[in-house]
């Protein structure tokens, strides 16, 4: 009963058990844009620490814990903090959560991060819808045997970032009043950021910006066949772009200063992504 199946399923169980809400819905807050979840109505909220088998969240900015309440009259599960290769974790920790979720019957994800803008177009305090991703993290998370129970060995990861939901969060943005666009998200590893060179060779390969998150949780998403919406907070133009020094204190800090966009398009896009499901 050791097998990551068995453990998401006691972690799901254990979730559940603590609420009447069944989320059909799962979000996951990136750094600086944890305050979505604080907006929930009927919430309750566990630490990461409580939950059987979940990673522990080091990164600054993420408060670690998984909140379940009501967007409207849909109940969602919102990861206040998630945990990155960065930290040491294993690709298998940094996906669980996904997996916990998909064992609470979760059929569509919102993942949001902070990244650097590689490309030309963007400025920072944008958001970029992503529509696709280069995965640059060093191996696949679902390299090893696999748990059909979750999903197949093989699987299309040509329409990753459900292209209805990606048209419905660029419309409501722009209704909203948000400075947006779409594009591509290349996933580094971290922790240093990127170099000016890398950058350069980034935006040949296609990409449009760059973070050290994400795509793992993409990858496993898609393999439980859960759909995807995906959004970067562009909070820093990326190495050698801008002339300033890269750190996080300016990511938090952008993070802040685009939240109230941020809470107002994820409480558009949310009921009506739920019409779907
Ligand atoms: N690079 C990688 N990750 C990031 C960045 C960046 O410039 N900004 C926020 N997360």
């Amino acid at each position: 009963m050791s097998d990551t199946y068995s453990k998401a399923q006691t972690a799901a169980d254990f979730i559940l058990a603590k609420t009447t809400l069944r989320p059909r819905i799962g979000v996951v807050l990136g750094s600086g844009l944890g305050s979505f979840a604080d907006e929930l109505a009927d919430p309750i909220a566990i630490p990461f620490q409580e939950i059987p088998g979940f990673p522990r969240s080091t990164a600054e900015g993420h408060a670690g814990r998984l909140v379940i309440g009501n967007v409207g009259n849909v109940a969602i599960a919102a990861m206040q903090g998630r945990v990155h290769l960065y930290e040491g974790y294993k690709f298998e920790d940094v996906i669980f959560p996904m997996r916990v979720m998909g064992r609470m019957g979760i059929k569509g994800t919102v993942l949001t991060n902070a990244a650097g803008g590689i490309s030309e177009k963007l400025e920072q305090g944008c958001l970029v819808i992503l529509n696709d991703h280069i995965n640059l993290q060093g191996a696949n998370p679902l390299v090893g045997p696999n748990d059909s129970r979750f999903g197949l060995r093989f699987f299309d990861m040509g329409n990753a970032y459900h292209p209805p939901w990606r048209q419905l969060a660029l419309r409501e943005a722009t209704r909203i009043g948000i400075n947006v666009h779409e594009g591509v998200y290349v996933a580094v590893p971290g922790p240093s950021y990127e170099t000016p060179a890398e950058i350069r060779a980034f935006r040949v390969l296609g990409g449009d910006v760059v973070g050290m998150s994400t795509v793992p949780e993409v990858i496993a998403a898609r393999h439980m066949e859960i759909k995807v919406l995906a959004i970067s907070c562009v909070t820093n133009l990326a190495a050698g772009i801008g002339s300033d020094p890269l750190n996080h204190q300016e990511v938090l800090e952008v993070g802040m200063r685009v939240r109230d966009g941020f809470v107002a398009l994820l409480k558009a896009v949310i009921p009506q992504m739920a019409a779907e499901l």
